[in-house]
C-alpha cells in the first residue's frame, strides 16, 4: 500500500486502478457489494471465518483465553466466541468502509496491526486467514463469487494485509 495521499484518481472511470491500494472502482465496488451481504449476519458470517480457521489451524486457538478451551462443535453457542467473531467483522466493515480512503484505512490497519503484534500474533498467521476468507466468501456468496470477485478479495486482502504488517517490526 503506498503512503497516504497517493490517491490522485478519477472515481468517473471505472477501470483505472486507484495507486493506493491496487484495485480499480469496480473492484472495490465488487468488494463491498458483496461484502454489503456477508455484514449483513455477522455473527453467522464471523463464526465461520474463525471456525473455519481454528479447523484448518487447531493451535490458534490457544490463543484465545476466553475460549481456548471450547470444542470446536460448541463454539457457535459460546458468547465470548459469538462476541470475538462480532469484533471482527465489525473490524472488517470499517475496512471495507474506508477503502475509498486510504489515509483512514491505513491509520485503521495501523491499530489492529500495533494490537496484534504487540500480543505476539506473526505474519504467518495473517497470511494463513487470507485462504480462510477467501473460502468462507466462496461458500457463503455461491454464484455471486465470480472469478472476477474473486480476484477484487485477493487483492483486497492482500492490501489490507500488507497495510497491517506496515506496524510489524519484525
Ligand atoms: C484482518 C484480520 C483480523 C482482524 C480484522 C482481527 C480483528 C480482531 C479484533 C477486532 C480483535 C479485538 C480487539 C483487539 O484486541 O484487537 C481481535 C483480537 C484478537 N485477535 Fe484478531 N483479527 C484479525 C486477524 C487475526 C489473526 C490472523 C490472529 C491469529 C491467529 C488473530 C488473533 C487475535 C487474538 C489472539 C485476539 C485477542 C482475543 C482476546 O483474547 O481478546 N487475529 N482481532
Amino acid at each position: 500500500m503506498g503512503s497516504s495521499g497517493s490517491l490522485f484518481w478519477s472515481s468517473s472511470n471505472d477501470s483505472a486502478v486507484d495507486p493506493g491500494i491496487g484495485l480499480t472502482a469496480r473492484q472495490k465496488k465488487l468488494v463491498q457489494n458483496t461484502w454489503a451481504i456477508v455484514r449483513k449476519d455477522p455473527i453467522v458470517n464471523g463464526m465461520a471465518i474463525m471456525i473455519a480457521f481454528f479447523k484448518k489451524y487447531p493451535e490458534y486457538q490457544k490463543l484465545f483465553s476466553a475460549f481456548k478451551d471450547v470444542a470446536l462443535e460448541e463454539l457457535s453457542a459460546n458468547k465470548k466466541f459469538q462476541a470475538h467473531c462480532l469484533n471482527v467483522v465489525t473490524a472488517l466493515n470499517n475496512i471495507i468502509d474506508s477503502i475509498n480512503d486510504l489515509a483512514l484505512l491505513e491509520a485503521n490497519l495501523l491499530g489492529i496491526g500495533e494490537r496484534h503484534h504487540r500480543r505476539g500474533q506473526t505474519k504467518e498467521q495473517f497470511l494463513n486467514l487470507k485462504d480462510v476468507i477467501l473460502d468462507v466468501l466462496r461458500q457463503k456468496l455461491g454464484a455471486k463469487f465470480t472469478c472476477e470477485t474473486s480476484v477484487a478479495w485477493s487483492k483486497t486482502i492482500d492490501a489490507v494485509i500488507d497495510g497491517i504488517f506496515q506496524s510489524f517490526t519484525t
